[in-house]
């Protein structure tokens, strides 16, 4: 701002994006870190980047929110790692979002709508939002992407951002990619790419939001079959063929929810890239395995409570909301990897019965003649 006058600064200054990242995990405080090292090194943007806080009582007895502030480090969910000294820990939601124009939603996907609720005539009419969340809601009338939950209950525009993006990776700054998916204002998607691009994070744009964000959604159900495979020690070819099973039914369920979806789509990172990096590594393909392990005998949830200290699992919940799709649809016999995946998680079938596939190779054949309807 160098050169300007106080009146003509302050001008300016009303002009800037102010941005807020809501959900402050794992992936959360990875965002805000990337955001920030844009914010001050961009000019179209002000400085300060609002990170919203779940509060939690840490075991030392301080506040979550607190500590991040003064030790500019989210010490529970991204341990090691500075954010940014712009970067503004706050638990108090209306407050977070005050003045911002650019919201980005990063939480688990089951606590969206509550947070949504909350926002409601709380944020500014010109607001853009961008999605991280990887998850769907199962509604009566019918499926409903988080974007599209986030974009109908704020009247906001809402992108998507997904991809190979295991956080922990990306926090130490090796190099990755990640896909924005949009649906017709190509210059948010833009300003969108210029808030997460670095060097060492390279987002790309799409005109297909369904088709980013439900790859981002779906692999993790194919990821919790990754697992299981090596839980139960059977090798590569194996989990590779589980892999392109999963790839084929992530395609297709797509495509049959939403005609637009491009093939191309899932050629980009959000698609077989992420695929790829969350059955080789990551919390769904991890836990997946010790439940095969203990041979189906100790729950998810028990699990999660044990390994993720906090984290979210999604690929289980996940899997339930895709079963209830191909219930109300009767496409269960369609999908026989998506569905014995959820039979597996809920205890219904072993773990072995991931690849027990011959019997289902009709129903695959039918598949490939369902998605050529399209
Ligand atoms: N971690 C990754 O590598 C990664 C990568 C890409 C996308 N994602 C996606 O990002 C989203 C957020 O994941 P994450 O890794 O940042 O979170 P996380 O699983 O690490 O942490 C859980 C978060 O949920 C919060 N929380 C707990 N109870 C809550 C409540 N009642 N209301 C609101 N928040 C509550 C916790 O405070 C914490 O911030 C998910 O959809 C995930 O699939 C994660």
């Amino acid at each position: 701002m160098g050169g300007v006058t106080e009146a003509g600064a302050m001008e300016n200054a009303e002009e800037l994006f102010r941005v807020a990242v809501i959900g402050s995990g794992n992936w959360g405080s990875v965002a805000a870190k990337l955001i920030a090292s844009n914010t001050v090194k961009q000019s179209m943007f002000h400085d300060e980047v609002r990170m919203w806080v779940f509060e939690e009582t840490l075991p030392n007895g301080r506040k979550l929110s607190e500590t991040i502030n003064q030790e500019n480090e989210n010490v529970k969910y991204l341990p090691g790692i500075k954010l940014g000294s712009n970067v503004v820990a706050d638990p108090d939601l209306l407050n977070s979002v005050k003045e911002v124009n650019m919201l980005v939603f990063v939480t688990p996907h089951q606590f969206v709508e509550g947070i949504c609720k909350r926002l409601v005539g709380n944020i500014r009419p010109d607001a853009e939002a961008i999605s991280l969340i990887k998850g769907m809601e199962v509604k009566t009338e019918g499926p409903c992407m988080i974007s599209k939950l986030i974009s109908e209950m704020l009247s906001v525009n809402c992108c998507v951002l997904m991809g190979a993006n295991i956080a922990n990776e990306i926090a130490v700054e090796k190099f990755s990619e990640a896909t924005i998916g949009y649906r017709q204002d190509k210059e948010a998607a833009q300003r969108w790419a210029r808030l997460f691009s670095t060097p060492y994070f390279l987002v790309s744009a799409v005109p297909d939001v369904e088709g980013v964000e439900l790859c981002g959604t779906l692999k993790n159900v194919v990821a919790i079959a990754a697992g299981l495979v090596d839980g139960l020690d059977m090798g590569n070819n194996t989990k590779a063929a589980i892999m392109r099973i999963g790839l084929r039914e992530m395609k297709a369920f797509s495509k049959l929810l939403f005609s637009s979806v491009k093939d191309s789509t899932f050629f980009e990172s959000c698609g077989v890239a992420d695929l790829i990096t969350t059955c080789l590594g990551g919390r769904n393909r991890r836990v997946a395995e010790a439940f095969a392990r203990s041979g189906g005998k100790r729950s998810f949830d028990e699990l999660e409570t044990e390994l993720l200290q906090g984290q979210k699992l999604q690929g289980v919940s996940t899997a339930k909301e895709v079963y209830e799709v191909l219930r109300n649809r009767g496409w269960q016999s369609l999908f026989p990897l998506f569905t014995t995946v959820h039979e597996i998680s809920i205890g219904l079938l072993p773990p072995t019965a991931i690849v027990e596939y011959s019997e289902h190779a009709r129903n695959l054949n039918l598949l490939q003649g369902a998605v050529q309807l399209h």
